[in-house]
């Protein structure tokens, strides 16, 4: 069973990019993380970056259905992309929204999230830990647990 792990645009930059909003860690921490995580609960990440929105809908579609589940950090798209919205709401797995910063304690265009409409759940401020938390929670949903 593998997990969608998907970041988008300028997630690449990570470590780099505004570490006193993102942190120091970088992209490929990151995902280490990530497949440290799912191994732990016997499950397998693919990880995948972006800047395109388009190479962004066809992961997801790739991963729609039979996947244990996709962990998504859009980026900006978060706030944009009527586009990913659609292409999650067509997903039969669970979606995972993540943020690595409170994006509410941002500026207002942060607020509001195309994604979330399409979300089983939000992580917003956890840092790069809420990438780990998104897997125990599709973990957990895998074991059949709702609550
Ligand atoms: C982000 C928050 C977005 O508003 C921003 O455009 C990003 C990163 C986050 O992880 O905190 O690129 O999704």
């Amino acid at each position: 069973d593998t997990i969608l792990v998907l970041n988008g645009p300028n997630l690449n930059l990570l470590g780099k990019r505004q570490p006193e909003i993102y942190g120091r860690e970088t992209l490929a921490d990151v995902e280490a993380l990530c497949r440290e995580t799912a191994t732990g609960f016997g499950l397998a990440v693919e990880c995948r970056q972006s800047n395109a929105e388009h190479v962004l809908i066809d992961a997801i579609q790739e991963f729609r259905v039979g996947s244990a589940g996709i962990v998504i950090n859009a980026g900006a798209y978060t706030h944009t992309s009527v586009a990913i919205l659609d292409a999650l709401n067509a997903c039969e797995v669970p979606v995972i929204e993540c943020h690595i910063s409170n994006v509410h304690r941002r500026e207002a265009f942060r607020h509001h999230s195309y994604i979330s409409l399409a979300a089983t759940a939000v992580l917003a401020g956890f840092g790069t830990h809420g990438y780990a938390l998104a897997i125990r929670h599709l973990a957990h949903l895998r074991a059949g647990k709702t609550a």
